[in-house]
């Protein structure tokens, strides 16, 4: 499903429909279409972004797309894509799908490819979380954990390496969390498949180093979404603690448009207050 660019009437250029006044995300310098990094004249540059359908991943669809990019919108929850895609000025494809599946993740790539010819950027934000005590752990649960948080990207990343290849030019954002490195009780499962997101992008952006792919890893605190307030209600972690996940949003966007450096496969910690 495909959308078109548009900004609804209403939205004066620039402005993201939906959003509160002083409370607009920056708008990154757009590259104009064919001057993103690596991008041939006159194409635009396409990203994907999983997670697509709320929080971290809404904000940064809404963001890449203002900043000039083609965004494929993934999650598995149709109506909550469609929202994301109203929201975004620019165009965009939805795709829905569980991408705990190796065979739907391939499917990602392959059907970005045949329909809008490139990939430059993925964003893998995707991701759930769950909190169980160690004597809790199901085999279930575990897989599930797993699954969703690191193995969808590792086979997204592996379908995706030899377009980057060919264009000798592509840019993987992955999200972890600081509970990879600093992880409350109860996120012992989370932890340990975030943790494999921090290495993984590492040696992702050793060996794609020569091949001019990058990669980068966000870990943040705790960030004001649906996820963080399943878990913890504001007596546990107040609101004004809370990062915005349209700040998280921007920090990947910029790793996307060279706006940020980083080292290859750097772990970029975002902690929260408190
Ligand atoms: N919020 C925090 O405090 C926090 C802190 C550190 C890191 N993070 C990380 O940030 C990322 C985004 O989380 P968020 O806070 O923005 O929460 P969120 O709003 O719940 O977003 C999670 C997204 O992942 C999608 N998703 C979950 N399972 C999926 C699957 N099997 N296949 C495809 N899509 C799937 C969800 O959509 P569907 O359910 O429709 O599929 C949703 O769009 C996650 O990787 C999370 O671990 C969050």
């Amino acid at each position: 499903m495909t959308h078109p660019p548009g900004n609804p009437p209403g939205n004066p250029p620039g402005s993201t429909p939906g959003s509160t006044p002083g409370n607009n995300p920056r708008k990154t310098p757009a590259p104009p279409p064919g001057t993103a990094p690596g991008t041939a004249p006159g194409k635009t540059p396409v990203a994907i972004v999983t997670g697509a359908g709320s929080g971290i991943g809404r904000e940064t669809a809404k963001l890449l797309a203002l900043a000039g990019y083609h965004t494929v919108l993934v999650s598995r929850t149709l109506k909550n894509l469609q929202k994301t895609a109203s929201l975004i000025e620019g165009p965009s494809t939805i795709h829905p799908t569980d991408l705990s599946c190796r065979s739907n993740c391939q499917q990602v790539i392959e059907q970005t490819l045949a329909r809008l010819g490139r990939i430059d950027a993925l964003a893998n934000v995707a991701g759930c979380a769950p909190s169980v005590t160690i004597e809790n752990i199901t085999a279930e649960l575990w897989q599930k954990n797993i699954d969703t948080n690191l193995s969808a990207i590792v086979h997204l990343t592996s379908a995706a390496w030899p377009t980057f290849k060919q264009q000798q030019q592509g840019i993987i954002v992955n999200v972890s969390s600081l509970a990879s490195i600093d992880p409350f009780p109860g996120f012992s499962i989370y932890g340990a498949a975030k943790a494999g997101v921090n290495l993984f992008t590492l040696v992702t952006a050793r060996e794609g180093a020569s091949q001019g792919i990058k990669a980068v890893t966000i870990a943040p605190g705790a960030v004001e979404t649906g996820m963080l307030r399943a878990l913890f209600d504001e007596s546990v972690i107040p609101a004004d603690k809370t990062l915005r996940p349209q700040d998280i949003g921007q920090l990947i966007c910029d790793c996307i448009t060279g706006h940020k450096t980083f080292e290859p496969g750097e772990v970029i910690t975002v902690p929260n207050e408190g």
